[in-house]
C-alpha cells in the first residue's frame, strides 16, 4: 500500500530522515518506534506531504506520489494525526468532525451552498456521519463541548475520528497514546482495531508506549538516527542489539522522563485530566 524508499529530509546540513526505506502492506497496523529524535515525526511529514523530501520516493497504491500536495494525498485516502492534537479549541467536538473536508466532492457542503435544498440535506448528511463517529468513539456524551474543554485521552479519540470522516484508507497515527490515562487508553486501543479489522484501515502507529505496540502492531519497525535498523515482531526488534544500542543513547531523555513523572505539576496535569474525564 505504501513504498517509501531512501528517503532523504535534510535541515542545512543535519539528516532528519536519512536514506529510508520502508514497506506498508494493506491491513497491517505497522508500529513505528525509535528514540526521541530518530526521525519518525519526519517521515510522517514526508508521507502527509507536509514536507518535501531532499531525496527518495513514495509510493501510495502504486501511484508516486512523492510531489503532491497535502491535500490530493488526503483526496487519496492517506490521512494523519498529530503528536500534539490540531483541534480547534471553540468549537465542539461535533463541529471539529463536520470541519473535516470530505474525500468525496459529493459531500462537499460548500459545493451545494447555492443549490436550494441541498444546503441541509448535505449539511444533514454531515452531521449524521459526525454523530455516528462520535458514538462510536463513545464521546456522545461530549459532543456539544468546546473542543478546548476535553481531556488529553478524548483529543486524541477526536484526533482518529476526523480520519474517520474521510473513510480513510491509511491513517498516521503519531504517539496517540501521550497523555492519555489507561482508561481511555484501552479504548483507544479497541477502537483501532475494529477500525483496522472491521473497517479496513491499514495504520502506521508511532509509539513509545511499548504495551501499545506489542498489543497492536504487526510488524514493528525501529528507526534511529534517520533510518530503519530493523523490521520484524515485536519481541525480535525489542529484544535487538541494535535497537538496545539505540535506545541506550536516549538515557538523558530516559532521565529527565523518570524526573518528569514526578514532579507535582505533572502530578497536578494529571489530577485535572482525570476529572475532565467525568464530562
Ligand atoms: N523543521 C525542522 N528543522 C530542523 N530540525 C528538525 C526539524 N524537524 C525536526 N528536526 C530534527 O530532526 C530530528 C528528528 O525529529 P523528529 O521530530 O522526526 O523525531 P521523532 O522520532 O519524532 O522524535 P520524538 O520521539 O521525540 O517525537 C530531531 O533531531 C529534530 O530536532
Ligand atoms: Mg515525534
Amino acid at each position: 500500500m505504501l513504498e517509501v524508499d531512501g528517503l532523504v529530509k535534510a535541515f542545512g546540513g543535519f539528516h532528519a530522515v536519512d536514506g529510508c526505506t520502508l514497506r506498508v502492506a494493506k491491513g497491517e497496523i505497522l508500529g513505528l518506534i525509535g528514540p526521541n529524535g530518530a526521525g519518525k515525526t519526519t517521515l510522517f511529514n514526508l508521507v502527509a506531504g507536509a514536507l518535501q523530501p531532499t531525496a527518495g520516493t513514495i509510493r501510495f497504491l502504486g501511484e508516486d506520489i512523492t510531489a503532491l500536495p497535502t491535500d490530493a494525498r488526503f483526496h487519496k485516502g492517506l490521512v494523519r494525526t498529530f503528536q500534539i492534537p490540531h483541534e480547534f479549541h471553540n468549537l465542539t467536538a461535533r463541529e471539529n468532525l463536520m470541519m473535516v473536508p470530505p474525500r468525496q466532492p459529493g459531500e462537499n457542503l460548500f459545493a451545494n451552498w447555492f443549490a436550494a435544498g441541498k444546503v441541509r440535506a448535505a449539511e444533514e448528511a454531515v452531521r449524521q456521519k459526525a454523530d455516528d463517529t462520535l458514538a462510536f468513539l463513545e464521546l456522545t456524551h461530549v459532543a456539544d463541548e468546546r473542543a478546548g474543554n476535553l481531556s488529553g485521552g478524548q483529543k486524541k479519540l477526536l484526533e482518529l475520528g476526523r480520519t474517520m470522516m474521510t473513510d480513510a484508507k491509511l491513517v498516521l497515527l503519531d504517539e496517540p497514546a501521550a497523555g492519555v490515562n489507561r482508561t481511555l487508553l484501552r479504548k483507544l486501543e479497541e477502537k483501532i482495531l475494529i477500525l483496522n479489522r472491521e473497517r479496513g484501515y491499514t495504520f502506521i502507529l508511532i509509539e513509545h508506549d511499548m504495551e501499545m505496540i506489542e498489543k497492536l502492531c504487526a510488524p514493528v519497525v525501529c528507526m534511529a538516527e534517520g533510518k530503519v535498523l530493523i523490521q520484524g515482531d515485536f519481541h525480535t526488534v525489542r529484544s535487538d542489539s541494535r535497537v538496545l544500542e539505540a535506545y541506550l543513547g536516549e538515557t538523558p531523555t530516559a532521565v529527565e522522563r523518570e524526573a518528569a513523572e514526578h514532579d507535582p505539576k505533572v502530578e497536578e496535569l494529571r489530577e485535572q485530566e482525570l476529572h475532565r474525564e467525568d464530562l
